[in-house]
């Protein structure tokens, strides 16, 4: 193995230089999935946890330049599922083996605390046996302390980009860039497994932007990281933007077979430094990196990442939660969802598990 790959596995951390090395080059590539591999195989071993994603909400009062939910988007078909249906979605994945369920929607005020932690309060006695994760956009500490207190367990919130004068091109004035962190940090004080993660080749990022996420991952040190492609959407101010297409990156990477190789190489290099990093972090092979490319998840879990999130929304309301074009598994019930899963997972070595998969402390 190359000292540079070897040294960061040991001492999970590198420079911004060595970072950069690795990121434009190539030749780094297969021995860096391969080490990631196996850091993660010495805590995990081959399991591969699954989570029941429940879109319950596609309603934002937010305006996010890159996402196909924004308030803006007149386009959008707009839903909200009752309570009741959110049940009967967990109902339906604690048979089909489920034992975390995955509460996402857009930050919509229809959803008080109040609503939101009857829902945690019913799912978690109806469940004991079952993690509750949110994933509900940016709130206040005291909001996050009432849904800790009802009883949820984890909490996902992608920081989108280290870089402050990065997040402001991606979102309108009226968002900030520290209101993000903050929230980050309020929930780790919270003692909630929390979830971070950005997009890899949303416009403007820049590679040295990319080091920055991974630099910020280390001092925020989360529990989960969500890495996926950045994917145009037809109805928001990036439709037309190519990844990567602007962008004067090193010859190295230009070569790749198009733009869309160039996104998968660098997301699958960037969940693999994170795993090296981060050792014990529960990473997801993205629904987006699945939807970009045919294997992407498999890809994923090779480059050492260890959860998946197959979707337990209602069919009826699967095809309006649609953050970018060409997702996939929109038209699939959930039931097939996870039997497809299995065979992908086996078919490269790894089991898709029953259980809660919560993070073991390193
Ligand atoms: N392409 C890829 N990922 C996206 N997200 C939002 N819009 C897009 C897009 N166009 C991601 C964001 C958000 C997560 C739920 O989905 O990172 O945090
Ligand atoms: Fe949904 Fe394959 S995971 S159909």
């Amino acid at each position: 193995m190359s000292d540079l790959i070897s040294q960061i596995a040991v001492n999970q951390i590198a420079t911004k230089n060595e970072l950069l090395e690795i990121i434009v080059n190539e030749q780094y590539d297969n021995e860096l999935f391969a080490a990631a591999d196996k850091v993660r195989q010495s805590i995990y071993g081959k399991e591969v946890y699954m989570r029941g994603l429940i879109e319950f909400t596609n309603y934002c009062k937010n305006d996010c330049f890159y996402c196909g939910i924004r308030h803006s988007n007149k386009n959008a078909e707009r839903y909200r599922l009752t309570p009741k249906q959110i049940e009967q979605c967990a109902e339906n994945g604690y048979g089909l083996g489920f034992r975390t369920f995955v509460l996402q929607g857009g930050e919509d005020p229809f959803y008080t605390d109040d609503v939101l932690c009857e829902i945690v309060k019913k799912l978690k006695a109806k469940y004991p046996d079952c993690a509750v994760t949110l994933s509900l956009g940016e709130r206040s500490y005291d909001s996050f302390k009432a849904l800790k207190d009802a009883g949820a367990d984890r909490y996902l919130l992608r920081h989108e980009t280290a870089n402050k004068f990065h997040y402001e091109k991606l979102h309108p004035a009226n968002m900030s860039f520290d209101n993000r962190i903050r929230c980050l940090y309020d929930l780790k004080s919270l003692v909630f497994q929390v979830g971070a993660g950005f997009m890899v080749g949303s416009p403007f990022q820049t590679t040295e932007n990319l080091v920055d996420d991974l630099l910020f991952l280390k001092e925020l040190d989360p529990h989960m990281v969500g890495i996926g492609p950045f994917i145009p959407h037809k109805d928001t101010p990036f439709a037309n933007y190519i990844p990567f297409e602007n962008n004067n990156e090193p010859a190295d990477i230009a070569n790749v077979d198009g733009n869309t190789n160039r996104s998968l190489r660098l997301t699958l290099v960037m969940v693999a430094l994170t795993r090296l990093f981060l050792p014990n972090a529960l990473i997801p092979a993205t629904t987006a990196l699945g939807t970009i490319n045919e294997t992407g998840r498999e890809l994923g879990i090779r480059a050492g990442a260890n959860v998946v999130m197959p979707n337990l929304s209602p069919l009826d309301t699967r095809n309006k939660y649609l953050l970018y074009d060409g997702k996939i598994c929109t038209g699939d019930e959930a039931a097939e969802c996870v039997q497809c899963m299995k065979r992908r997972m086996k078919s490269i070595g790894y089991n898709l598990v029953e259980k809660r998969g919560d993070y073991i402390c390193g």
